[in-house]
């Protein structure tokens, strides 16, 4: 089964091949974030009109890659949500317009399935059952995976996500958007030990996270540098190594938690934040101490792409899943 994944949730276009005899053949991502930049986020018009722009471009691309023809496709899949709404227009659109003109069934998926499953895409994937960790920019969740499709929630933020938590610390210390891996980068910098900053809501039982009371910390932090007058590079430094080890321990003392009350051995760590470095330090030092095993994708599969769609999509084809003839476009979607 030969399925075309696109991926347009947000501000990358990224469409791939996926054969369930031959795994992955071709890949291309479209990043507009030089385009975004300039506004200090993501500026929803402007990401529809750019997949616009780069969707069909790149479909032939992988196609063409990977010695394919548009006949030769099985499936078409698409993400159907969560994500912004003009963003997911377009690549429900191209997807069941595909689907039309081939004949062939079209697969509206989660976005979230989809990071869950892409560390599926590697040499070692995990085996069913084990824990996921979800950090992207608008998730953090805990979810026991038994299965494709079987999926329980132990538990998520209640309020910002870490990755959207990594963008405004970014914001606040000044540097540009997306901010996580420019903060986890200024942190390489930092002194270990200069500022201690709280670890929310692991003084208590529970799965659940909160990162905006550390966010208003880091704020405050940073005005109280400034109104010192000592707020140079170096402590703009210590402040992000800081926060991001705050992150990272919240991360891991949960997940320790949750594989301890799940009994599993396999954590998977998937969505933006999981190409975060130092959260991977700290969680492989964890697992090694319950004997157990994590697992991520490799980092350009962390963040949006093709891949982990047409690897969900086929899954789901494969379970004889199909869609009707309407575009899914569903921004605010729990898995
Ligand atoms: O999964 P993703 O590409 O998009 C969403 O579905 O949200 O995740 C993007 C998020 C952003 O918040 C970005 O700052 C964060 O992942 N991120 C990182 C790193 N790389 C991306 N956060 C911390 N460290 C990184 N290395
Ligand atoms: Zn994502």
């Amino acid at each position: 089964m030969l399925v075309l994944g696109i991926e347009t949730s947000c501000d990358e276009t990224g469409v791939a091949l996926y054969d369930s005899e031959r795994g992955l053949l071709a890949h291309a991502l479209f990043s507009q974030i030089d385009m975004h930049a300039d506004y200090g986020g993501v500026v929803p018009e402007l990401a529809s009109r750019d997949h616009v722009r780069k969707l069909l471009p790149l479909c032939d691309e992988v196609l063409a890659e990977a010695g394919c023809s548009r006949q030769d496709l099985d499936a078409v899949a698409y993400t159907a949500g969560p994500g912004l709404i003009g963003a997911l227009m377009v690549g429900g659109s191209v997807a069941h317009a595909l689907a039309l003109a081939l004949d062939i069934p079209v697969l509206g998926v989660h976005h979230m399935e989809g990071h869950l499953l892409a560390p599926m895409l590697e040499d070692q994937p995990p085996a069913f059952p084990f824990v996921a960790l979800l950090v992207s920019g608008g998730h953090t969740q805990l979810v026991r995976v038994d299965g494709i499709g079987q999926y329980a929630l132990l538990g998520e933020s209640v309020d910002d996500a870490a990755g959207e938590a990594f963008d405004k610390t970014a914001k606040m210390l000044g540097l540009d958007y997306p901010g996580g891996p420019r903060v986890a980068k200024l942190a390489e910098q930092g002194r270990e030990g200069c500022y201690t900053f709280p670890r929310p809501m692991t003084d208590r039982p529970g799965l659940d996270f909160s990162f905006s009371g550390l966010k208003t910390y880091t704020l405050n932090t940073i005005n109280d540098a400034k109104a010192a007058g000592a707020l140079d590079d170096q402590v703009r430094a210590d402040i992000a190594l800081a926060f991001e080890t705050a992150v990272v321990e919240t991360l891991t003392i949960k997940c320790r938690r949750a594989l301890e009350a799940s009994g599993c051995k396999r954590l998977v760590v998937a969505g933006g934040v999981s190409a975060n470095k130092r959260l991977r330090h700290g969680l492989e030092t964890m697992v090694k101490r319950l004997r157990a095993e994590v697992f991520y994708a490799r980092p350009e599969f962390c963040t949006d792409n093709g891949a982990m769609i047409a690897y969900a999509g086929c899954q789901r084809l494969m379970a004889g899943q199909r869609d009707g003839d309407r575009i899914i476009a569903v921004p605010r979607w729990p898995m």
